[in-house]
């Protein structure tokens, strides 16, 4: 696997997380290939230096159930010679308490797998209680979040305001 492409994985239930999973392979073209976590092995996730992954959380700040599937397998990965990059999708004002907490587990596990973390941005802009997506000091997020759900029409400027600072850090 050539050291320039992207892997994107993804799971998504109602299809946002997979929108935004085409829009950045949209921005970014053909060195991004996409995953279906439903459908594609994970274990795929080491043949990359570069990740990004997508996160919705459900349920009252529970994984997306297709990554609760593969949560396992995860633990087994060596992500070591991989820089990743999570986002999520959550709705702040119908779960202001877990909002995004999937975003966080997420990046705990792969960083857990050996994985320089990359992609955190500022909470500014989100109205929430309570998140387990966010750095220790509560000032940033963990990655992406993003709320279609809420703030459809912020997505896009965050979105690409991401993924000139993932340039960066995908670079350095
Ligand atoms: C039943 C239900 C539970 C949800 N629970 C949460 C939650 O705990 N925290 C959160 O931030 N968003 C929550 N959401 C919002 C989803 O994350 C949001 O709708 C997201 O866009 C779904 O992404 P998907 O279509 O890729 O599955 C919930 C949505 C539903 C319908």
């Amino acid at each position: 696997m050539s050291a320039d492409l992207i892997g994107l994985f993804y799971g998504s239930s109602t299809c946002y997380t997979e929108m935004t999973a085409e829009k950045i392979q949209q921005a970014l073209g053909n060195r991004v290939v996409l995953h279906n976590v439903a459908e594609d092995d994970v274990q795929q996730m080491e043949g990359y230096r570069f990740l990004i992954v997508g996160i919705p959380t459900w349920d009252y700040g529970e994984l997306q159930e297709d990554w609760e599937n593969v949560w396992d397998e995860l633990s087994d990965l060596d992500l070591s010679n991989s820089l990743v990059a999570c986002f999520g999708q959550g709705d702040q004002i119908g779960y202001p308490q877990w909002y995004q907490d999937a975003l966080g587990y997420l990046h705990d596990k792969l960083a857990l797998a050996g994985a320089k973390m990359v992609g955190y941005t500022t909470t500014s802009g989100h109205t929430f209680e309570e998140s387990q997506g966010l750095t220790d000091d509560s000032s940033q997020f963990l990655g992406l979040a993003l709320d279609d759900e809420n703030q459809f029409e912020l997505s896009e400027a965050r979105l690409s305001n991401w993924l000139k600072q993932l340039e960066h850090e995908f670079s350095s």
